[in-house]
Protein backbone atom coordinates (compact mmCIF):
# COMPACT_ATOMS: atom_id res chain seq x y z
CA UNK A 1 0.00 0.00 0.00
CA UNK A 2 3.07 2.10 1.13
CA UNK A 3 4.61 1.39 -2.11
CA UNK A 4 1.60 2.50 -4.36
CA UNK A 5 1.19 5.26 -2.83
CA UNK A 6 4.77 6.35 -3.12
CA UNK A 7 4.68 5.13 -7.13
CA UNK A 8 1.35 7.24 -7.38
CA UNK A 9 3.05 10.24 -5.96
CA UNK A 10 5.99 9.80 -8.31
CA UNK A 11 3.95 8.68 -11.27
CA UNK A 12 3.87 9.33 -15.22
CA UNK A 13 0.71 8.98 -17.05
CA UNK A 14 0.90 8.80 -20.75
CA UNK A 15 -2.96 9.12 -21.95
CA UNK A 16 -4.01 8.95 -26.08
CA UNK A 17 -7.51 10.40 -26.98
CA UNK A 18 -9.34 10.67 -30.66
CA UNK A 19 -10.59 14.44 -31.09
CA UNK A 20 -13.85 13.82 -29.74
CA UNK A 21 -12.65 12.60 -26.01
CA UNK A 22 -11.06 15.91 -25.80
CA UNK A 23 -14.23 16.96 -24.84
CA UNK A 24 -14.46 15.28 -21.38
CA UNK A 25 -11.02 14.28 -20.27
CA UNK A 26 -8.98 17.00 -19.53
CA UNK A 27 -12.10 17.59 -16.92
CA UNK A 28 -11.39 14.09 -15.40
CA UNK A 29 -7.68 14.86 -15.51
CA UNK A 30 -8.47 17.99 -13.56
CA UNK A 31 -10.05 16.38 -10.75
CA UNK A 32 -7.81 13.28 -11.00
CA UNK A 33 -4.61 15.24 -10.41
CA UNK A 34 -6.16 17.50 -7.72
CA UNK A 35 -6.99 13.80 -5.83
CA UNK A 36 -3.35 12.65 -6.55
CA UNK A 37 -1.16 15.77 -6.85
CA UNK A 38 2.51 14.91 -8.36
CA UNK A 39 1.21 12.84 -11.21
CA UNK A 40 3.07 14.25 -14.22
CA UNK A 41 0.66 13.69 -17.27
CA UNK A 42 0.79 13.78 -20.62
CA UNK A 43 -2.38 13.74 -22.97
CA UNK A 44 -1.87 13.15 -26.93
CA UNK A 45 -4.78 14.33 -28.62
CA UNK A 46 -5.36 12.77 -32.33
CA UNK A 47 -7.48 10.90 -34.73
CA UNK A 48 -8.19 7.05 -35.18
CA UNK A 49 -5.91 5.95 -37.40
CA UNK A 50 -3.01 8.03 -35.47
CA UNK A 51 -4.14 6.49 -32.25
CA UNK A 52 -3.24 3.44 -33.65
CA UNK A 53 -0.16 3.64 -35.14
CA UNK A 54 0.63 5.21 -31.24
CA UNK A 55 -0.98 1.30 -29.89
CA UNK A 56 1.70 -0.37 -32.70
CA UNK A 57 4.25 1.80 -30.99
CA UNK A 58 4.02 1.21 -27.35
CA UNK A 59 3.91 5.06 -26.77
CA UNK A 60 0.83 5.39 -24.14
CA UNK A 61 -0.26 3.56 -20.80
CA UNK A 62 -3.85 4.09 -22.14
CA UNK A 63 -6.17 4.89 -24.88
CA UNK A 64 -9.68 6.11 -25.74
CA UNK A 65 -10.88 5.44 -28.80
CA UNK A 66 -14.55 3.78 -30.23
CA UNK A 67 -14.28 0.81 -32.29
CA UNK A 68 -10.90 -0.84 -31.09
CA UNK A 69 -9.18 -2.67 -34.10
CA UNK A 70 -10.05 -6.38 -34.04
CA UNK A 71 -6.26 -7.10 -35.19
CA UNK A 72 -4.29 -5.77 -32.05
CA UNK A 73 -3.85 -7.60 -28.68
CA UNK A 74 -5.96 -5.41 -26.69
CA UNK A 75 -7.72 -5.18 -23.55
CA UNK A 76 -10.83 -2.73 -23.56
CA UNK A 77 -13.29 -1.96 -21.61
CA UNK A 78 -16.68 0.34 -22.99
CA UNK A 79 -17.21 3.06 -20.66
CA UNK A 80 -19.38 5.91 -21.99
CA UNK A 81 -21.59 6.11 -25.23
CA UNK A 82 -20.56 8.62 -28.06
CA UNK A 83 -23.47 9.28 -30.06
CA UNK A 84 -22.60 11.25 -33.43
CA UNK A 85 -25.72 13.28 -34.78
CA UNK A 86 -26.14 15.13 -37.59
CA UNK A 87 -25.58 19.27 -37.22
CA UNK A 88 -26.85 21.82 -39.05
CA UNK A 89 -27.09 25.73 -38.40
CA UNK A 90 -30.44 26.91 -36.67
CA UNK A 91 -31.76 27.94 -40.25
CA UNK A 92 -31.34 25.22 -42.05
CA UNK A 93 -34.20 24.23 -44.40
CA UNK A 94 -34.36 20.65 -42.19
CA UNK A 95 -34.17 22.47 -38.87
CA UNK A 96 -37.64 21.89 -38.84
CA UNK A 97 -38.86 18.60 -39.65
CA UNK A 98 -39.17 15.62 -37.70
CA UNK A 99 -38.22 12.49 -38.66
CA UNK A 100 -36.15 13.23 -42.19
CA UNK A 101 -35.56 10.08 -44.14
CA UNK A 102 -31.80 9.40 -44.65
CA UNK A 103 -32.48 10.10 -47.90
CA UNK A 104 -33.20 13.36 -47.90
CA UNK A 105 -29.15 14.09 -47.41
CA UNK A 106 -28.55 13.32 -50.90
CA UNK A 107 -26.56 16.11 -52.11
CA UNK A 108 -27.28 18.51 -49.38
CA UNK A 109 -23.59 20.52 -48.68
CA UNK A 110 -21.57 18.30 -46.56
CA UNK A 111 -18.05 18.82 -44.32
CA UNK A 112 -16.34 15.98 -44.34
CA UNK A 113 -13.70 14.88 -41.16
CA UNK A 114 -10.16 14.30 -42.61
CA UNK A 115 -9.44 10.18 -44.17
CA UNK A 116 -8.10 8.44 -41.06
CA UNK A 117 -11.09 9.90 -38.55
CA UNK A 118 -13.13 7.49 -36.99
CA UNK A 119 -16.36 9.61 -37.27
CA UNK A 120 -15.83 10.03 -40.81
CA UNK A 121 -15.58 6.19 -41.32
CA UNK A 122 -18.41 6.01 -39.12
CA UNK A 123 -20.42 8.63 -41.20
CA UNK A 124 -19.51 7.31 -44.84
CA UNK A 125 -20.23 3.30 -43.80
CA UNK A 126 -23.74 4.54 -42.64
CA UNK A 127 -24.42 6.75 -45.98
CA UNK A 128 -23.01 4.12 -48.06
CA UNK A 129 -25.36 1.27 -46.76
CA UNK A 130 -28.12 3.92 -47.78
CA UNK A 131 -26.63 4.71 -51.06
CA UNK A 132 -26.93 8.16 -50.12
CA UNK A 133 -24.44 10.70 -51.77
CA UNK A 134 -23.95 14.26 -50.00
CA UNK A 135 -21.64 16.81 -51.52
CA UNK A 136 -18.21 17.14 -49.55
CA UNK A 137 -17.78 20.76 -49.92
CA UNK A 138 -15.04 20.84 -47.61
CA UNK A 139 -12.50 18.51 -45.34
CA UNK A 140 -11.58 19.34 -41.85
CA UNK A 141 -9.35 17.98 -39.55
CA UNK A 142 -10.64 19.81 -36.70
CA UNK A 143 -14.29 19.54 -35.03
CA UNK A 144 -14.13 22.70 -33.68
CA UNK A 145 -13.39 24.22 -37.31
CA UNK A 146 -16.34 22.15 -38.07
CA UNK A 147 -18.58 23.77 -36.30
CA UNK A 148 -17.96 27.07 -37.16
CA UNK A 149 -17.74 25.95 -40.71
CA UNK A 150 -21.89 25.09 -40.29
CA UNK A 151 -22.13 28.29 -38.62
CA UNK A 152 -21.04 29.95 -41.52
CA UNK A 153 -22.88 28.38 -43.51
CA UNK A 154 -20.90 26.09 -45.41
CA UNK A 155 -22.87 23.07 -45.05
CA UNK A 156 -24.31 20.41 -42.79
CA UNK A 157 -21.62 17.78 -40.73
CA UNK A 158 -21.84 14.64 -38.53
CA UNK A 159 -20.07 14.93 -34.96
CA UNK A 160 -20.10 13.67 -31.81
CA UNK A 161 -22.38 15.11 -29.23
CA UNK A 162 -19.89 15.28 -27.47
CA UNK A 163 -18.22 18.61 -29.30
CA UNK A 164 -21.71 20.20 -28.51
CA UNK A 165 -22.04 19.95 -24.55
CA UNK A 166 -19.79 22.86 -23.92
CA UNK A 167 -21.32 24.70 -27.29
CA UNK A 168 -21.23 27.96 -26.82
CA UNK A 169 -22.04 28.99 -30.15
CA UNK A 170 -25.43 26.62 -29.53
CA UNK A 171 -27.40 29.40 -30.42
CA UNK A 172 -26.18 28.93 -34.08
CA UNK A 173 -26.28 25.08 -33.80
CA UNK A 174 -28.55 22.66 -33.86
CA UNK A 175 -29.27 18.95 -34.38
CA UNK A 176 -31.26 17.36 -37.36
CA UNK A 177 -33.75 14.86 -36.56
CA UNK A 178 -32.84 12.27 -39.36
CA UNK A 179 -33.25 8.89 -39.58
CA UNK A 180 -30.28 6.44 -38.59
CA UNK A 181 -28.90 8.88 -36.36
CA UNK A 182 -27.53 8.97 -34.00
CA UNK A 183 -25.04 6.46 -34.85
CA UNK A 184 -24.50 4.63 -31.88
CA UNK A 185 -21.06 4.58 -30.76
CA UNK A 186 -18.82 3.76 -27.41
CA UNK A 187 -16.04 4.74 -26.10
CA UNK A 188 -13.36 2.02 -24.82
CA UNK A 189 -10.62 2.52 -22.55
CA UNK A 190 -7.88 0.62 -24.03
CA UNK A 191 -4.32 -0.74 -23.35
CA UNK A 192 -2.27 -2.99 -24.74
CA UNK A 193 -2.82 -7.04 -23.86
CA UNK A 194 0.64 -7.74 -22.83
CA UNK A 195 1.41 -4.79 -20.75
CA UNK A 196 1.78 -4.49 -16.93
CA UNK A 197 -0.01 -1.34 -16.23
CA UNK A 198 1.53 1.16 -13.86
CA UNK A 199 -0.62 1.52 -10.73
CA UNK A 200 -1.14 5.41 -12.27
CA UNK A 201 -2.85 3.92 -15.12
CA UNK A 202 -4.67 1.44 -13.48
CA UNK A 203 -6.19 4.19 -10.97
CA UNK A 204 -6.91 6.57 -13.31
CA UNK A 205 -8.52 3.61 -15.65
CA UNK A 206 -10.62 2.76 -12.39
CA UNK A 207 -10.78 6.55 -12.16
CA UNK A 208 -12.16 7.27 -15.24
CA UNK A 209 -14.62 4.62 -15.41
CA UNK A 210 -16.61 5.80 -12.02
CA UNK A 211 -16.34 9.31 -13.09
CA UNK A 212 -18.00 9.39 -15.49
CA UNK A 213 -20.89 7.49 -14.58
CA UNK A 214 -21.47 10.47 -12.39
CA UNK A 215 -21.47 13.40 -14.61
CA UNK A 216 -24.66 15.05 -14.88
CA UNK A 217 -23.44 16.95 -18.42
CA UNK A 218 -22.15 13.42 -19.76
CA UNK A 219 -25.35 11.24 -18.38
CA UNK A 220 -27.59 13.75 -20.62
CA UNK A 221 -25.75 12.29 -23.63
CA UNK A 222 -27.12 8.58 -23.26
P1 LIG B 1 -11.89 10.66 -34.67
O1 LIG B 1 -12.41 9.63 -33.63
O2 LIG B 1 -11.35 11.82 -33.92
O3 LIG B 1 -10.83 9.87 -35.39
O4 LIG B 1 -13.03 11.02 -35.60
C1 LIG B 1 -13.64 9.69 -33.01
C2 LIG B 1 -14.23 8.32 -32.97
O5 LIG B 1 -13.68 7.37 -33.58
O6 LIG B 1 -15.28 8.17 -32.31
Amino acid sequence: KVADLKGMKQGKLRLAVVTTAKYFVPRVLGSFCQKYPGIDVSLQVNNHQELICRMQDNLDDLYILSQPPEDLDLCAEPFLDNPLVVVARRDHPLAKQRNIPIKQLTGEAFIMREPGSGTRKAVQNLLDKHKVKVQVRLELGSNEAIKHAIAGGLGISVLSKHTLVWENVSGELTILDVQHFPIQRRWYVVYLGGKHLSVVAQTFLEYLIQETQHTPELAMLA
